[in-house]
């Protein structure tokens, strides 16, 4: 079996690699990553001399590079985790979301077409579905729930995800969609909450929270998600969406709150700063379909998650602090300099 894992460089999908390549040893793994600012070689230097993988820097857009790959290696799966992720960026720039994220998509899904595919898997979000109130606890997503975004980013992937509805039904080609909540864990970039709280922290830096901080996210541990790709990759039916969500809603206060006891720093660090524009407030799982079609049940608790994230991030500062001493300060400068 040979898998192209497209955004193997960035946080879920180095994961995935490192999932796919301990539990399947005879499969050959490809990663397919453009190096952008979130695409780490560094996070693939354990599996680098595996034979059974190989890395190929390369865009998604780019029809001719990636139909080359298609020809050299005659991939079976193509799971797509490739995409700009930060919705804090799209608000600033959307021009790269809708290129690397629609058109990305388009441009994979043709060479699969071109050159056949067992499975097309696109790895898409929970942002497709907009946000839920936080006085109605009991509305969850689910796989019915209608289309209805915010941001650039999340705009991006409804249109993806339309995208490979609409191969799925008028060229027959054989795509699954997984949905998932915020996923947290080892080799998240530090632009995003916990990462960046984390990396704040034991700088003792101010840590910015948005608005009020009352805003709510499910959150799920990496190798939960990578488990449940790896389910529908095999088991998944074709033409058929999954939410995957940790079971776990939290208000990024009481995270960031975590993240402070748990390192021994006091909470006076927390800044309240301007808001996002647009800022979802709720966003909540209802992952019985996965559950019930294919055993899925995330297993990592968040106590035990979060004490192994802050561990890694303890244990890999050079991973982090080479990341947050570049280019990165410019970024965190314009986003963080004036709110
Ligand atoms: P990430 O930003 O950490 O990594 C993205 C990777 O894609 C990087 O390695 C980058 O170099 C690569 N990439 C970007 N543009 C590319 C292009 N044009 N061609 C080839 N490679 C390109 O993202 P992540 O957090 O690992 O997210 C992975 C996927 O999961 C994304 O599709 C995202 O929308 C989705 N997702 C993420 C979360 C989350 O909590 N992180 C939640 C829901 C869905
Ligand atoms: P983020 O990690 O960017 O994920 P997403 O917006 O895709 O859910 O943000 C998670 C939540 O944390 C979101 O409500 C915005 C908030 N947030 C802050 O309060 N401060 C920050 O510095 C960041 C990056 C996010």
């Amino acid at each position: 079996m040979t898998i192209i894992v497209t955004g193997g460089a960035g946080f879920i999908g180095s994961n995935f690699v490192f999932h796919m390549l301990k539990k399947y040893p005879d499969y050959r793994i490809i990663c397919l990553d453009k190096l952008t600012y979130a695409g780490n070689l560094s996070t693939l230097k354990s599996v680098m001399d595996n034979p059974n993988f190989r890395f190929v820097k390369a865009d998604i857009c780019d029809r001719e590079a990636v139909y080359k790959l298609f020809e050299e290696e005659h991939p079976d799966i193509v799971v797509n985790f490739a995409a700009e992720s930060h919705v804090d960026r799209s608000i600033e720039d959307p021009g790269i979301f809708l290129q690397t994220n629609i058109i990305g998509t388009a441009t994979m899904m043709d060479a699969c077409r071109k050159y056949g595919i067992k499975r097309y898997h696109q790895v898409s979000t929970d942002e497709v579905y907009g946000d839920l109130p936080l006085d109605r606890p009991d509305l969850l997503f689910t796989e019915e729930t209608p289309i209805h975004t915010s941001s650039p980013y999340s705009s991006s992937k409804a249109g993806a995800d339309l995208l490979v509805m609409a191969y799925y039904r008028t060229y027959g080609l054989p795509c699954t969609i997984s949905r998932c909540s915020n996923n947290y864990g080892p080799y998240h970039f530090p632009e995003k909450l916990i990462p960046l709280m984390i990396a704040n922290a034991l700088n003792d830096k101010p840590l910015p929270v948005y608005g009020e901080g009352k805003n709510v996210r499910d959150w799920l541990y990496v190798e939960d998600h990578c488990k449940a790709i790896d389910l529908i990759i095999h088991k998944g039916r074709v033409g058929e969406v999954y939410n995957i969500g940790g079971h776990n809603e939290m208000a990024n206060i009481d995270i960031v709150k975590l993240i402070c006891k748990e390192l021994g720093k006091p909470e006076s660090l927390i800044t309240y700063v301007k808001d996002r524009k647009g800022h979802d407030m709720r966003y909540a799982i209802d992952p019985t379909k996965i559950h019930n079609e294919l055993g899925w049940l995330p297993e990592t608790k968040f106590a035990d998650g979060i004490k192994k994230t802050i561990k890694w991030y303890l244990e890999n500062r050079e991973w982090w602090e080479e990341i947050v001493s570049g280019e990165y300060q410019n970024y965190y400068e314009k986003m963080y300099g004036n709110r």
